[in-house]
């Protein structure tokens, strides 16, 4: 099982290599150019419309007045309009590079703050402090018992009244073809996390922070099964749980239901979670 330190420093390396696709891999490939930044900010703009659009469907008010947490935020792609539609929004991330370049694209920094937690928890962060949490593209990028633990500290640092979370999870499912696929992608990733494992343990000690291969970005599902009982254990009740695909911006539309499934095989789903209603 890969450890959180890890999954981080592959984070950081991405980071300093490259950071626009890993935020966004759908962008292009590796590599992408700071032209695409147009199209960046465009889907964080979409992203938060539709998780609002999400929220209010299923009849929640969206305190916009209190201030919005964006967890593993990247370059800040969906921190930036979050701190358009709430009062106050801090971003927060395990890659220091990643804030850094964040920082340097924040457009408001007397809304928007950019703050650092290696921690396997949200203790910098008082209970119910947060009108609204958001997460895209991060839990499933962290092994699960931590993710677990970062939705759990979640649910606690939204408001004890009527505070809504939003997250992105997947989901392991798509009938007999998709499960056998998915089971083929999660042996492919376990034997070249071994490979990271035994070529990091064969490098040696003399430079920790960069893994002596290209890091993997690798995909943990996160099952309903295990997400519903830890989040009704921290006062959260999920108001609904939706399957969505990735912005669509290089997939043609037809092929679209197989890319969202074919995701190392799994189904990404948006959770709406409300405190104290
Ligand atoms: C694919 S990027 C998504 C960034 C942003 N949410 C977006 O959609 O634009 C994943 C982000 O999660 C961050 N991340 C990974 N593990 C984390 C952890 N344990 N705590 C906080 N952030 C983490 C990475 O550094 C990276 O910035």
């Amino acid at each position: 099982m890969a450890s959180l330190k890890e999954t981080s420093s592959d984070w950081e390396y991405m980071a300093q290599t490259d950071p626009l696709w890993a935020v966004c891999t759908e962008l292009g490939p590796q590599g992408g150019s700071y032209d695409e930044l147009g199209r960046f900010w465009q889907s964080g703009q979409r992203d938060i419309a539709a998780a609002v659009s999400h929220v209010e469907a299923v009849g929640l008010r969206i305190d916009r007045e209190g201030e919005a947490l964006d967890f593993g935020c990247g370059l800040g792609r969906v921190s930036q309009p979050l701190a358009e539609v709430f009062a106050r929004c801090t971003g927060v991330d395990v890659s220091p590079r990643m804030l850094e370049l964040a920082r340097g694209f924040n457009p408001s920094p007397d809304r928007l703050t950019f703050t650092l937690n290696e921690r396997p928890d949200l203790s910098i962060f008082a209970d119910g402090r947060f009108a609204f949490a958001y997460s895209t593209r991060v839990l499933q990028h962290i092994p699960r018992r931590y993710a677990l633990g970062y939705v759990g500290e979640l649910v606690r640092v939204v408001a004890r009244d009527r505070g809504v979370l939003v997250f992105h999870a997947h989901e392991v499912e798509g009938g007999p073809m998709f499960s056998g696929l998915s089971a083929l992608q999660r042996m492919r990733q376990r034997s070249s996390r071994l490979r990271v494992r035994l070529q990091k343990a064969y490098a040696g000690f003399n430079d920790r922070d960069r893994p002596p291969l290209p890091p993997r970005m690798h995909m943990f599902p996160l099952p309903q099964a295990l997400l519903r009982p830890l989040i009704a254990a921290h006062g959260g009740r999920i108001v609904d749980i939706a399957p969505m695909g990735f912005d669509p911006m290089r997939i043609r539309p037809v092929l679209q239901p197989i890319a969202d499934r074919w995701h190392c095989g799994l189904q990404p789903v948006e959770y709406v979670v409300v405190k104290g209603a």
